[in-house]
């Protein structure tokens, strides 16, 4: 029997699961007419699934992310038997084999003998792709299974800066199957690039906004799954043994995180915007502390609507930022001005 697996079945920082009904419920409330939703920093997709019912457009900077998303929201149909039976037979599978992850991750995250069905397992799905026994969804679903088993077994704390050194390799790995929908809309996209690139492309109803709130880059904590997921086999480096991760470092990270901000705002068409962003700015340490000041946010979404806040347990903030408590969720509603959205669309003609 093949266990099954949900979207939200794996650990990923600042995921908003927990906080799915309080996204819907802005959106039912505050916002009409929505057909099309576009989730730009998608990560795992938990929000995208939330709106399942529209023309989804989602996107994020790691292949990682990109592929899950695929799996979860494409919408191309897919043997469900035949990757049922690829799954069973991977669970089957006794390997032994040296490959790329024995000679680079033995004993660190995982055993020697899960990185080596670990390898074996992730260089058979790309041989299949490329003899052409498996479509590209398909690829996207058992990489998925892959990801989602590695994440379950690592002996992390739920990112990859460090593995543990204290405890025993008791989980191994095992296969399931993603119960991604095959019913998802036509029309919908899933993109693998920068979002301030995205954003001067796309067009919807809708565009939610979760980029990364603080200078921990996603690139150094997930370095493991999306060394697995591209499978280029880079040299990689340290006790973590991270890759190159040079070309995948987000500007919200950083310093020029609202100047970023400003820039994919301004270029975004689209009715309504809401943005997901903590209260951290000044309140943590430097590693920790918002990057994006409030009078950033505001002042970049005002130029382009109508501005509403409300908090985690749904409250509109009637006295202004003043309300603030500690490390508070907030969801920053724009509404759009109509001679907003024609002039960036007559822009980009
Ligand atoms: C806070 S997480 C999103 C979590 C997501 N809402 C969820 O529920 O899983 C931020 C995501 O933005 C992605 N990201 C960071 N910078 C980006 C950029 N410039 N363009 C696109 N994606 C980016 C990261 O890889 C990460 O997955």
């Amino acid at each position: 029997m093949i266990r099954t697996l949900n979207i939200n079945n794996r650990r990923y920082l600042g995921n908003k699961y927990k906080l799915l009904s309080f996204i819907q419920r802005v959106v039912e409330d505050e916002c009409g007419n929505v057909d099309t939703v576009a989730d730009i920093f998608a990560g795992t997709g938990a929000v995208a699934s939330a709106f399942q019912d529209k023309q989804l457009i989602t996107n994020d900077i790691m292949y990682s992310n990109y592929i899950c998303n695929l799996a979860w929201f494409s919408p191309r149909q897919y043997d469900i038997g035949k990757i049922e039976r690829i799954l069973g037979e991977y669970n089957e599978l006794r390997v032994r084999e040296e490959n790329y992850m024995t000679e680079n991750f033995s004993d660190t995250y995982f055993s020697h003998d899960d990185c080596s069905k670990i390898g074996f397992i992730r260089q058979d799905i790309e041989d299949r792709y490329r003899a052409g026994r498996i479509t590209l969804r398909e690829k996207a679903l058992l990489v998925t299974s892959l990801l989602y088993g590695m994440d379950k077994i690592a002996k992390t704390c739920g990112h990859y800066d460090a593995y543990r050194q204290d405890v025993e390799f008791d989980m191994h790995l095992e296969m399931a199957l993603p119960l991604a929908s095959r019913e998802n809309d036509p029309r919908n996209r899933c993109y693998n690039t920068d979002a301030n690139v995205l954003a001067r492309k796309i067009k919807a109803d809708l565009v939610y906004l979760d980029p990364p709130y603080n200078s921990r880059q996603y690139c150094d904590a997930y370095h493991l799954l999306e060394n697995v997921a591209r499978w280029e086999k880079p040299d990689v480096f340290g006790v973590a043994r991270k890759m190159d991760r040079s070309r995948l470092k987000s500007r919200y990270c950083t310093r020029s995180a609202g100047e970023a901000f400003e820039d994919l705002v301004r270029h975004l068409c689209c009715r309504y915007i809401l943005f997901s962003y903590n209260n951290m700015a000044e309140k943590g340490n430097e590693r920790s502390n918002a990057r994006i000041s409030d009078e950033d946010i505001y002042r970049i979404l005002e130029a382009k609507g109508t501005v509403k806040v409300f908090s985690e347990d749904y409250k509109a903030f009637t006295t202004g930022k003043s309300e603030i408590a500690d490390n508070q969720e907030r969801l920053f509603l724009c509404i759009c001005g109509e001679e907003e959205q024609e002039k960036v669309w007559c822009n980009r003609l």
